[in-house]
């Protein structure tokens, strides 16, 4: 949501690298941006205007003398208008003209006129990279405000191994909305949260789990990190990409769910506890596989897990969820008297569109005064927005 409505400049320079910026400007284009590409000579032999105008639908900028774009006057505009600007790929040239102000392209000309922040996204041989003369460029930049993300180790076009690959689309577009939220309205504060399922293990084969899928605890902390927030993210195990700029802490049980929460909360402002913690776990843990045996039946013996959120507390504001599947209201507002919340986000577990899996939800949200408020359907990212627009108007305890 962030970059809805955002004028983006992205700049691309002469890296075979170039080709994965059409990605970038297709998903910043999909999120709601107003992309700007200005291609540099040198990347223009590697990838045309037109792919990033089929993409964009913006003119793309190619030199300074483009009399259908206004010229160079039309580039200084841009500049002023943009409210950040990507550069991706960058090469080692690119960064070196741009730590000592070279203009003789649209882009270094753009950069010295614009006061929007600048993200940089590296890709070069590795040799290159770890050059002292490009390490002192980059350094110089950051010194200035630039921010850098990349570049990663992996394959290069040489084929060769090491650090100068284009980080992946989806860490610019993280970093950029970082970059996007810094003195956002969570800029100072610490938000701890907490997602995804846990696994009792029975045995070395099998554990007990739910269906926790952790979208909406991933949300939640994308969304604090896109409003300035420091972000602790504590998760079970889920099969979803990690986020750029939050901490994460993974974990496997509740008991360390509960050990990892306590040493995060030290500290922090907020805790939002999205995780399916299991209320039980086996009584013992085989060493070995159980064997099947001659028997109909088998039992296991279950003993219950601490309630984590109840027996948390301090000078934080305390969120937890209710997954129900009858009596909403009512169960929901035992759950935040027992477990001392501030807020508590009630869902119906027995809709489709809503709770487990999907990447929608329908909630409630009840506050400590009783407050019920409604939300429609919307999907996970804009209910944890709703969830931080209602929290931010909470004072300290
Ligand atoms: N929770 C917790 N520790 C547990 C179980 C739940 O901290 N052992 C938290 C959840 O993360 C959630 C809130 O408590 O924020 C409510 O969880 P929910 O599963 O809805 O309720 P339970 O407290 O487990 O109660 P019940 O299963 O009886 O509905």
């Amino acid at each position: 949501m962030i970059l809805e409505g955002k004028r983006i400049i992205l700049g691309v320079t002469g890296s075979i690298a170039a080709y994965k910026a059409a990605d970038l400007a297709s998903k910043l284009t999909q999120a709601g941006a107003e992309v700007h590409v200005i291609l540099t000579p040198a990347a223009q032999q590697f990838i045309t205007p037109l792919t990033f105008h089929s993409i964009t639908h913006q003119p793309v900028v190619t030199g300074w003398w483009q009399p259908e774009n206004g010229g160079a006057i039309q580039h200084v505009a841009l500049a002023e208008t943009a409210d950040a600007v990507v550069i991706a790929p960058a090469t080692a040239d690119a960064v070196a003209k741009l730590a000592h102000g070279l203009a003789d392209d649209p882009l270094g000309g753009t950069v010295l006129a614009t006061r929007a922040p600048v993200l940089i996204a590296p890709a070069m041989d590795a040799h290159m990279y770890e050059n002292p003369a490009t390490q002192a460029n980059v350094r110089l930049l950051e010194s200035r405000g630039v921010r850098f993300v990349g570049p990663e180790a992996g394959r290069l076009a040489s084929g060769l191994t090491g650090l100068g690959r284009l980080s992946a689309a989806e860490t610019i577009l993280g970093a950029l909305r970082q970059m996007l939220g810094r003195g956002g309205d969570y800029e100072g504060k610490t938000v701890v949260v907490s997602a995804g399922p846990t696994e009792e293990p029975i045995d070395p084969a099998r554990h007990i789990t739910n269906r926790s899928s952790g979208k909406m605890g991933f949300a939640l902390a994308e969304a604090a990190r896109d409003r300035g927030a420091r972000v602790v993210l504590v998760t079970g195990p889920v099969a979803l990409a990690s986020l750029y700029g939050v901490a994460v802490v993974r974990i496997r049980t509740a008991l360390e769910l509960q050990a990892a929460l306590a040493k995060a909360m030290a500290g922090s402002d907020i805790l939002i506890m999205s995780a399916a913690p299991a209320d039980f776990r086996p009584a013992a843990v085989s060493a070995q596989k159980i064997k099947k045996g001659p028997e109909d039946a088998m039992s296991l013996d279950l003993i219950k897990n601490p309630d984590i959120l109840a027996g948390l507390s301090g000078d934080f504001i305390k969120v937890g969820f209710a997954a129900e599947s009858q009596e909403l209201v009512q169960n929901a507002g035992i759950k935040l008297r027992d477990k001392g919340l501030d807020l508590i986000v009630a869902n119906d577990i027995t809709a489709p569109d809503s709770g487990f899996g999907v990447d929608t939800n329908r909630v409630l949200l009840i506050d400590r005064e009783g407050t019920v408020e409604a939300l429609p359907l919307l999907t996970k990212a804009e209910v944890a927005n709703r969830i931080l627009d209602r929290l931010v108007r909470f004072s300290h305890r």
